[in-house]
């Protein structure tokens, strides 16, 4: 259970990592925070590029930053974005990225720069996916 302070800095993680976002093509910023099983927060920003299939989308980037520090398992997640009316929602290669670290009650939270806008379980974003415990 992730009480509101966390939920709030989360958020407040997503939101400034989104204002460092490299994105000269789409000008669509992008700031993702997610929070390890240690209580620990890491953001990330979309890094967009001149070859503009290696682009990298926020909620990527939030996830090495856990890896690195020795994160493995999604506690709960933020994508902020500003797309007016419309949710900034995990693009599909990112519901799988996140699917590897987090379980089907995941909370994946969508916000816009102002306001929280709407929340998700993983398993909502991604139902019937395919993970690692397929593997094993
Ligand atoms: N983008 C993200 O960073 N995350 C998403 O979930 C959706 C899209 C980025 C990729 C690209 O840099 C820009 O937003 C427009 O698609």
């Amino acid at each position: 259970m992730v009480d509101k302070a966390v939920w709030n800095a989360l958020i407040d993680a997503a939101r400034a990592a989104r204002l460092q976002a490299h994105a000269p093509y789409s000008r669509f910023l992008v700031g993702a925070a997610v929070l390890d099983e240690h209580g620990r927060l890491h953001a990330g920003c979309n890094v967009e590029n001149a070859a503009y299939p290696q682009g990298v989308c926020a909620e990527a980037g939030a996830l090495s930053a856990m890896v690195l520090a020795g994160g493995r398992r999604l506690q709960a997640v933020v994508v902020l974005g500003d797309a007016g009316s419309a949710l900034v929602t995990p693009c599909g290669g990112c519901r799988q990225k996140l699917r590897e670290f987090a379980a089907p009650d995941t909370p994946i939270l969508i916000a816009d720069p102002l306001h929280s806008r709407a929340l998700f379980t993983m398993d909502e974003l991604l139902p019937h996916s395919f993970g690692p415990d397929h593997l094993t």
